[in-house]
């Protein structure tokens, strides 16, 4: 089957112009101007912009809350992230209860994504039960196809969290086997005071979230996280970078050579700690999501992070919590209510709107950020996060004309809200297509649950080559 997408203009990391793409049967077989061919199918895309699928290197789908022991929204929800222009995620994988990395990995492709996935996958190993085994596991991941590997610093007294020791064994062995270590950098212990202290005075309502994360215990992670990561020689990559702090000591580290690399997050770049500030429990628990939300000027100093290539993605750490009841068991006392935010459907159009629209990216900086870059650091590019001859046809047809407001039940996400409703919005995916099936049409879902497929990561991925 082959079907052209014509008059289109083409959007890559590197150019844009007005032309064609060919793709026969899962593949780009052809992309330039005046292709003078035939197809079975063709899709005009006039006035319509022409990029690869994007690519979010940060979800939580089907994963065992931090808080309770009821699932987030599963891969059956993955319609949402298409719809929104993702069409390819990399889901962490905690491990089940006593159970080890491998298996939690073999469980999440065979039972929990299985018949749902509407996007393409690759998983991200994820320590969530320390137990001596795990280290070996990683020897596995070549085969197994998986690159990298998240520890959290933080969450202290629960099971997500890793000690140094056990990080620094970790960074040898992933060394060994070219695996990039994904860390959440915060210094658990400091948290862990500070939230006693506001719970001992009383204060107790989700604005004290952000009062008891501040920057510097961040700041302290990544420095933490750096140091022993030159130490061992093992590149890094810290997730949701969300403060100048943070960002200070990544310059710092990548100066003294340290291979350190980072992300942020669509709400870090578009939302204030204000929001958890609302004196509405449902309205502000919303918003808890770890690191906290900060202020203005670290939204700024993020924007000019990416564009200078200090930071290497968007992500959206889409978790799939809903406030009517996960939500509610920090309604007495906001050390309780569950971490996180639903996003992976909101990802394109919001830094579409706020990054592209305001100036602050350019056309391919957005493209290199949403898709090619997380497509590399994750060991999946050429194949993903761009538009080449061999690359698979993942591809989104875009609206820059089109305004409107974010609204959840234009793209029902599986949860109960929309982190970004009611909010201003330019630009709307109208088409995708995943490996050169149509999945959406006139923004809507029409492919089908489990069509979407594990793809093995490949070892020695971006953070070892360079991005
Ligand atoms: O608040 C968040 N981000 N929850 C998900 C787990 C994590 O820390 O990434
Ligand atoms: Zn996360």
């Amino acid at each position: 089957m082959r079907t052209l997408i014509k008059n289109g203009t083409i959007v890559t990391d590197r150019n844009e112009f007005i032309g064609e793409v060919l793709i026969e049967d899962e593949k780009i077989i052809a992309i330039g101007q005046n292709l003078n061919t035939s197809a079975d199918k063709i899709i005009d895309a006039k006035d319509k912009l022409v990029m690869p699928g994007g690519v979010d290197q940060h979800t939580h789908f089907s994963a065992l809350c931090n808080v309770g022991d009821r699932d987030t929204a599963g891969y059956e929800t993955t319609d949402s992230a298409i719809v929104g222009g993702t069409t390819t995620i990399i889901d962490f994988a905690p491990q089940d209860p006593d159970t080890g990395l491998l298996d939690s990995i073999d469980y999440r492709i065979n039972v929990r994504a299985k018949n749902k996935a509407c996007v393409d996958f690759s998983l991200h190993a994820m320590v969530t039960y320390l137990m001596d085994s795990i280290f070996d596991e990683i020897d596995e991941f070549p085969e197994r196809g998986i690159s990298n590997i998240k520890i959290f610093m933080a969450y202290n007294g629960s099971p997500l969290h890793v000690d140094d020791g056990s990080y620094y064994r970790i960074l040898e062995k992933a060394k060994k086997v070219g695996a990039t270590v994904f860390v959440h950098a915060e210094n658990g212990e400091i948290l862990d005071f500070l939230r006693n202290e506001c719970v001992k005075k009383g204060q107790l309502t989700p604005k004290y979230h952000y009062v008891s994360r501040p920057p510097f215990t961040e700041a302290e992670g990544v420095r933490r996280a750096a140091y022993l990561a030159g130490k061992v020689g093992t590149p890094l990559y810290i997730a949701h970078v969300t403060c100048r702090e943070a960002l200070d000591e990544i310059v710092e580290a990548k100066g003294k050579g340290i291979n350190i690399n980072g992300e942020t997050c669509t709400h870090y770049l578009t939302t204030t700690k204000e929001a958890l500030e609302n004196p509405d429990f449902n309205e502000a628990a919303k918003y808890v999501c770890s690191p906290a939300l900060r202020d203005q000027e670290d939204i700024d100093a993020l924007w000019e992070a990416l564009n200078s290539g200090l930071l290497t993605g968007i992500s959206s750490d889409h978790c799939g919590i809903d406030v009517a009841e996960l939500k509610q068991a920090g309604r007495e006392d906001f050390t309780q209510i569950p971490n996180g935010s639903p996003g992976a459907g909101d990802r394109f159009s919001m830094i579409w709107t706020y990054g592209v629209e305001t100036g602050k990216i350019s056309r391919q900086k957005f493209v290199e950020l949403i898709a090619t870059g997380p497509a590399k650091i994750n060991g999946i590019f050429p194949q993903k996060g761009t538009l080449e001859v061999g690359s698979d046809a993942d591809i989104v047809i875009f609206d820059p004309a089109w305004t409107g407001e974010v609204h959840l039940a234009d793209n029902p996400n599986g949860v109960d809200y929309n982190l970004y409703e009611g909010r201003k919005q330019i630009g709307k995916v109208e088409t995708v297509l995943l490996r050169g099936r149509i999945a959406v049409e006139n923004g809507k879902f029409v492919g089908e649950y489990g069509m979407g497929h594990f793809i093995p990561a490949k070892m020695y991925a971006g953070c070892y080559t360079g991005i």
